[in-house]
């Protein structure tokens, strides 16, 4: 069942879609989710102007979820956290994630954001293995800690279930390989009244190296059996989704890297989970439209100057593989004006194809390392004490 991290040739797609499309639609709560793919949440990522290049490529079924937002900074009103908080007019279901370790706070943001309408959908963030945070007993060292969990989960299910709003959970495999906690971690989601599970297949000790372990997948398919399990990790083409719910049996995908200055992998997820023929992959004169479009989104929502600083951290994924000189792809990353952005894309040979290697792997990989918790975290797993300082973060998952 391990998989090699490289696409399958379009060919061999064809009948392992035929028996994903026989399975039944996801649902998550009211949401009927098709294809069932999710943009993953990504902080510094996932904005509006991000998510809607995804939805223009992608199916407005689908579900793309907002950039991680902190319940204390809901709580208290933050105004930047607010303006976060932003969805396009058409945007739905409004998918909004959630960071926290307190049930109190975490109860109380989702009842602000029901009470005020301003999300159809909850996620819940317990992935992030970040050391800041965990060694705070937040992010991905939380799972661990059963009977927190488990309150934390009734906490924003009853904020959410009056408004009919789906609460979601998305965890990984584990502290360690160790201390797994994902099985546990889904039964008690399922218990709780949470509408469906993500399980990114990496430790938090793993981060994001090597590969993800899809078998993990499917195991906690096995365990989680009334609500739909969503699969993460590794998705790098329209082939890697298709393989993953075929290998596994998850009920959608959850893809965050792979999409990275490629936005259109959603048609081509959309066109391989419907078992339709993929899209011919982009040319560098149609990247530099899109990365443009992105652009302009970007400074429709920021204002242009913060825009373009937030762009240029997109321009090496947009140009990854293409023939492109290191002064001109300097000059991407320093860009400052759309005029500019508009000038520099003319630079480009419009006609050099989509480089093959570019399917593969991008975005942040990392290494391994300790995980980092507070003293005496594993001693107790039954204890439910909210760990004191973990509220605030802003790194992601
Ligand atoms: C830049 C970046 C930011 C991320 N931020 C979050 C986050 O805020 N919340 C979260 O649950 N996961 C976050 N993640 C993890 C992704 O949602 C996803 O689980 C992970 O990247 C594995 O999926 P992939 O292999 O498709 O990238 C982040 C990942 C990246 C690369």
């Amino acid at each position: 069942m391990q998989h090699d991290g490289h696409p399958l040739p379009n060919a061999t797609l064809e009948p392992v879609t035929a028996a994903i499309e026989t399975r039944p639609q996801l649902r998550i709560g009211p949401y009927q989710v098709d294809p069932a793919v999710v943009l993953a949440p990504m902080a510094g990522i996932t904005n509006l102007a991000f998510r809607k290049l995804c939805r223009e490529f992608g199916s407005s079924t689908s579900i793309y979820v907002c950039e991680m937002i902190t319940a204390r900074a809901v709580v208290e009103r933050n105004e930047k956290t607010l303006h976060m908080m932003s969805f396009d007019e058409d945007e739905h279901p409004r998918s909004m994630q959630l960071y926290g370790v307190d049930p109190a706070t975490l109860g109380e943001a989702v009842r602000i954001i029901v009470g005020e309408g301003w999300a159809d959908h909850i996620d819940l963030n317990l992935g992030c293995p970040v050391p800041k945070v965990t060694r705070l007993g937040g992010g991905a060292a939380l799972p661990y800690k059963r009977a927190l969990f488990s309150k934390i989960v009734a906490a924003m299910v009853s904020g959410a279930e009056p408004a009919g709003v789906p609460v979601t959970v998305k965890f990984r495999i584990g502290i360690d390989d160790d201390h797994l906690t994902y099985l546990d971690a889904g039964r008690i989601a399922e218990a709780e009244g949470a509408e469906a599970v993500a399980l990114h297949a990496r430790t938090a000790a793993q981060r994001y190296s090597g590969q993800a372990d899809w078998t993990a997948i499917a195991r906690l398919k096995e365990a989680v059996t009334t609500i739909p399990v969503l699969g993460n990790g590794d998705i790098f083409s329209a082939a890697d989704a298709v393989r993953m719910m075929a290998e596994t049996g998850c009920d959608g995908v959850v893809v965050g890297r792979g999409c990275l200055g490629r936005p259109w992998l959603f048609a081509e997820l959309q066109a391989a989970l419907r078992g339709e023929p993929l899209p011919e992959a982009p040319n560098l004169g149609r990247v530099g439209e899109v990365l443009y479009r992105h652009g302009a989104l970007l400074a429709e929502h920021l204002g242009e100057d913060k825009a373009m600083r937030d762009l240029r951290k997109h321009m090496a994924w947009y140009l990854m593989g293409f023939p492109v000189g290191a002064d001109l792809r300097r000059s991407f990353a320093t860009v400052s004006s759309l005029t500019r952005l508009q000038d520099l894309i003319g630079e480009l040979d419009p006609t050099a194809p989509f480089p093959r290697d570019a399917e593969g792997p991008r975005g942040r990989q990392g290494s391994p390392g300790k995980v980092a918790l507070p003293h005496g975290w594993l001693d107790d797993p039954d204890d439910p004490a909210v760990p004191t300082g973990a509220d605030l973060m802003h790194s992601g998952g």
